[in-house]
């Protein structure tokens, strides 16, 4: 695998492989890569003759009183996990080959009516920084493919309306959740999990699984579901943000209607900020 560091030497590797007319496949991340990020690379190898990664933490994502100094930063180990992996070249730009002219005057991409709800709501402005960042990447490595998490629900359903919305030339494919043993779903972040945070973090996931029950035994409105989930992480230890049923495709508020749901939860434990979600069906009408 080659690291490069400069958008001039990204695209001219892409552009030798095009000549070969091999599919593009594209993981973009911001390092401190474990197995999630690796089943994204995974996904991608089958399909694409040349597989290129980013490591880039992009400051535009994140807000004044967030990680971003703390993000941890773990540029040989990625190094070794991507070759193992079978990527062929890494792309670790510094920041000022991003933004050039810094931040302020960055233009900027935004998804309406669904990057300022949930995380969004907590998170102002994040979701422009993640969309602004990716549409970049995309416009310099051109990927056929790219690779993101459904651990990420939200930002993988925004990427998918900027997509569609901008008509950007790129397959994006979805890949499951990697998940430790007891359920917690991989993480940079859950590294600044104490120990007995990281015992406590799985109750996180547990009330997605039985609120999802719930739902696909119409067991309740969904109101009362998500009021109960959010008692129970309470009484775990953790202080809920929003414990949501919405409308899978749009992230809407569900209606009656609605049968395809996911169910998303942010929640604090200690100064660490969790996420996870899951799907869930509510029976057809006519089969229930
Ligand atoms: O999911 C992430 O790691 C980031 O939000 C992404 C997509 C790499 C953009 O910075």
């Amino acid at each position: 695998m080659e690291t490069v560091t400069t958008i001039a030497a990204v695209r001219e590797r892409v552009q030798t492989a095009r000549r070969r007319e091999v599919p593009v496949g594209f993981v973009p991340t911001m390092g401190n890569l474990h197995q999630g990020h690796l089943a994204l690379v995974d996904a991608l190898r089958e399909r694409c003759g040349i597989l290129v990664a980013s490591i880039f933490v992009n400051p535009l994502q994140f807000g004044p009183n967030e990680d971003l100094d703390a993000y941890p930063r773990t540029l040989e180990a990625d190094q070794a996990a991507l070759t193992e992996h079978g990527v062929d070249v890494l792309f670790a730009p510094p920041v000022s080959e991003i933004y050039p002219d810094g931040m302020s005057l960055q233009t900027r991409v935004s998804v309406p009516g669904l990057g300022d709800i949930l995380c969004g709501a907590s998170r102002p402005g994040h979701f422009d920084g993640v969309a602004t960042v990716v549409s970049k990447l995309f416009q310099i490595v051109m990927p056929d493919f790219a690779a993101f998490g459904r651990k990420d629900f939200q930002q993988l359903t925004l990427i998918r309306r900027m997509v569609r919305d901008l008509s950007m030339p790129v397959t994006i494919v979805d890949v499951p959740t990697t998940r430790a043993a007891d359920g917690l779903a991989l993480s940079s972040r859950n590294n600044y999990l104490s120990a007995d945070e990281r015992a406590r973090a799985p109750a996180l996931y547990r009330s997605i699984e039985q609120a999802a029950s719930r739902v696909e035994a119409e067991q309740g409105s969904l109101e009362a579901i998500a009021a109960e989930a959010m008692a129970s992480l309470e009484a775990a230890g953790f202080r809920p943000d929003y414990f949501a049923i919405r409308n899978r495709h749009t992230l809407a508020e569900a209606g009656p209607d609605d049968r395809e749901l996911v169910i998303l939860a942010a929640a604090w434990l200690g100064r660490t900020r969790l996420i996870d979600n899951r799907s869930a069906d509510r029976p057809d009408k006519d089969s229930a």
